[in-house]
């Protein structure tokens, strides 16, 4: 497990970052220390207002890492192709509302996009630290200003855990997302600065064993379809898909399992 501290960023953040410590057990960090100097941490969870970051500690470390709907970036996947695609996976226009269990919710982008689309999505992620910056960023976008942002986030309900051992959620799901961790190849510095984030704190060697298992899981359950995410020229490993569907760099292997209508 990574060595991560909790830092509140001025004193009235004091009491929230207190009662985080002891919700993630996690110890406390002073206010104002300067975490390039920290040797003994890794990173930092910092809380300023409602809203959380993970910074990695140490000199020359990436920037910080929060769950932010209503950044430019949000926005713009919204007009992304591979949106398209991902609704198309999972059945969008088939039953409504479609609800969509996100087994593997990461920083929630996937999610956004299905209940921007209309999902009724529910999330699950396993890391406690990854599900606070999830829960931050709703918080946030349902206690703003912008009504589309608090629409699609509405749509939107987190679960902390393992999917697996959330019992009752595939049941009141019809299509289980699954995006687990895999290699990196983009180059772009968001990009980067997320994936040194999942590395750090998850292991990745036990993730990737954990694919099959999960996709394994998800098609043994009662739902019409499975859809996992995969790099564009990954092998299929384990089962064969029912169909594909191909964007530029990734690929929708879908498993269906009953009809949707
Ligand atoms: C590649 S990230 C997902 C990225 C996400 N699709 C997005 O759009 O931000 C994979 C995430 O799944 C989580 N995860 C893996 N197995 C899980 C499980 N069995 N239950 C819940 N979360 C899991 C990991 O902790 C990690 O945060």
């Amino acid at each position: 497990m990574a060595s991560i501290a909790v830092q509140p960023a001025t004193p009235a953040d004091q009491n929230r970052a207190q009662s985080l410590s002891r919700e993630l057990n996690l110890p406390l960090l002073e206010q104002g220390s300067d975490l390039t100097k920290q040797t003994a941490l890794q990173a930092a969870l910092h809380v300023a207002g409602k809203s959380l970051s993970l910074r990695q500690a140490g000199p020359g470390a990436p920037g910080p890492v929060a769950v932010d709907f209503g950044a430019g970036t949000m926005r713009h996947r919204r007009r992304g192709g591979n949106n398209e695609l991902l609704g198309r996976a999972v059945g969008v226009g088939k039953k409504t509302p479609l609800r969509v269990l996100d087994a593997t919710a990461g920083l929630a982008r996937d999610a956004f996009v299905l209940a921007d689309l209309g999902c009724q999505v529910h999330l699950c992620e396993r890391h406690p630290v990854i599900a606070a910056l999830i829960a931050s960023g709703m918080a946030c976008a349902l206690d703003g200003e912008d009504p589309w942002l608090r629409d699609v986030v509405s749509r939107m309900r987190l679960f902390t855990g393992d999917a697996r051992e959330l019992s009752d959620l595939p049941a009141q799901s019809d299509v289980i997302y699954l995006d687990p961790m895999f290699p990196l190849r983009d180059k772009r510095a968001a990009v980067k600065k997320e994936m040194a984030l999942f590395q750090l704190l998850l292991d990745s060697a036990p993730e990737a064993a954990a694919q099959d298992d999960l996709l394994d899981w998800a098609c043994t359950q009662p739902v019409a379809r499975v859809v996992q995410k995969r790099p564009l020229k990954a092998p299929v490993v384990g089962r064969e898909p029912s169909h594909c569907i191909r964007g530029r760099a990734v690929r929708y292997d879908v498993y269906v399992l009953r009809s949707l209508s």
